[in-house]
């Protein structure tokens, strides 16, 4: 089967061929139409889980994707022949991920039925950025009546998390640049700051002089998130996809620090499929390319500037 993969970590993404999986007990094999690209595509190629897991090589990359049931193992009742899902297919242990023709994935892990109406490509962009940005809401506890900060709202996981905390009634402030504020005040954002056009904190205490009640951020680092934190009013919530929060310290200025730690399940994807069906998310493929430009599309998103999510259609 056709893939895209890396011969050790660091090396360049390339085109490969490699020997179709096979599903073993509580496994379907999917034929993969479309895969979602995520930045931790490319930080796993260069070796990001090197410490913690023993990955296979060659290495097939990719995550997020949809596609149709082949075969399933013995012991597998939940998903069934010809059935179209969508998910989360990664195996870096045994070298197995989305950019291929065939993946893997245990039946009660992170992979559900695609609902009706929903398109492969449509499918594939979901499950990382959107059940990111579930979780995010989730864990910020947010509230009508309360403001909130969206760090990096234009790229995947922002553009679900403006839509998202808009639901709970809270009022969202989101980063934009100017060519995108019109976009992201249309997914729900009731401002938008431009990062690249000042201070954020000055440029949100300019309107809102006495604070912000929580701020959800995938783009900080550590000295980022500790002059963003000083916009949290007393109580206040800090969330941050980037590991870029020290609890104790926010705890000790009587904040809520949280470093989110994915954890996609089935059960979560269904709450997604529900919110898309009703129209209430929506999900901005900003590129489409096929397999053998994955490379380059992995390049381009190390290079920032996302305004939506980029699907690899197989
Ligand atoms: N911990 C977890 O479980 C988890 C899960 C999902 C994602 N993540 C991480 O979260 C991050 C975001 O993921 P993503 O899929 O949303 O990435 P993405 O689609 O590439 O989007 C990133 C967005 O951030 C914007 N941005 C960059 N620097 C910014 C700044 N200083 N202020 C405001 N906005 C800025 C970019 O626009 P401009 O370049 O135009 O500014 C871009 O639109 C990645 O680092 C990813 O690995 C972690």
């Amino acid at each position: 089967m056709r893939a895209i993969a890396v011969s050790e970590y660091g090396a360049t993404p390339a085109p490969t061929h490699l020997p179709r999986p096979e599903p073993g007990p509580g496994e379907i094999l999917v034929k993969m139409i479309a895969a979602g690209l995520n930045p931790v595509d490319w930080k796993i190629a260069d070796g990001m889980l090197k410490d913690s897991v023993e990955a296979r090589f060659p290495l097939i990359l990719g995550q997020d994707g949809a596609g149709v049931v082949e075969a399933v193992g013995a012991g597998v009742t939940r998903l069934r022949h010809g059935e179209q899902v969508y998910g989360m297919f990664r195996d870096v242990e045994r070298g197995i991920g989305s950019y291929a023709e065939y993946a893997l994935a245990a039946e009660d892990g992170p992979v559900a039925r695609m609902p009706a109406g929903m398109i492969y490509t449509q499918a594939a962009a979901v499950p990382t950025a959107c059940g990111t940005a579930m979780a995010m809401v989730d864990e910020a506890e947010l509230d009508t009546g309360q403001t909130v900060l969206i760090v990096g709202a234009t790229g995947g996981v922002g553009q679900a998390l403006v839509q998202l905390a808009a639901l709970t009634g809270a009022k969202v402030i989101a980063t934009a640049r100017d060519d995108m504020a019109g976009t992201i005040r249309r997914l729900g954002a009731d401002e938008t700051v431009d990062h690249s056009g000042g201070d954020l904190n000055d440029q949100v205490l300019r309107v809102h002089g006495d604070g912000i009640d929580a701020i959800l951020d995938v783009v900080s680092d550590a000295q980022g998130t500790e002059r963003l934190a000083q916009l949290l009013r007393p109580g206040g919530t800090y969330v941050s996809t980037t590991w870029s929060v020290n609890p104790d310290v926010m705890e000790a200025q009587g904040h809520r620090g949280v470093n989110h730690i994915g954890a996609p399940s089935a059960e979560m994807l269904d709450r997604l499929s529900d919110l898309i069906d009703a129209g209430e998310l929506r999900v901005m493929v900003e590129r489409e390319v096929p397999l053998e430009a994955a490379g380059d599309a992995l390049a381009d998103n190390r290079a920032g500037g996302a305004r939506g999510k980029t699907v690899i259609r197989i």
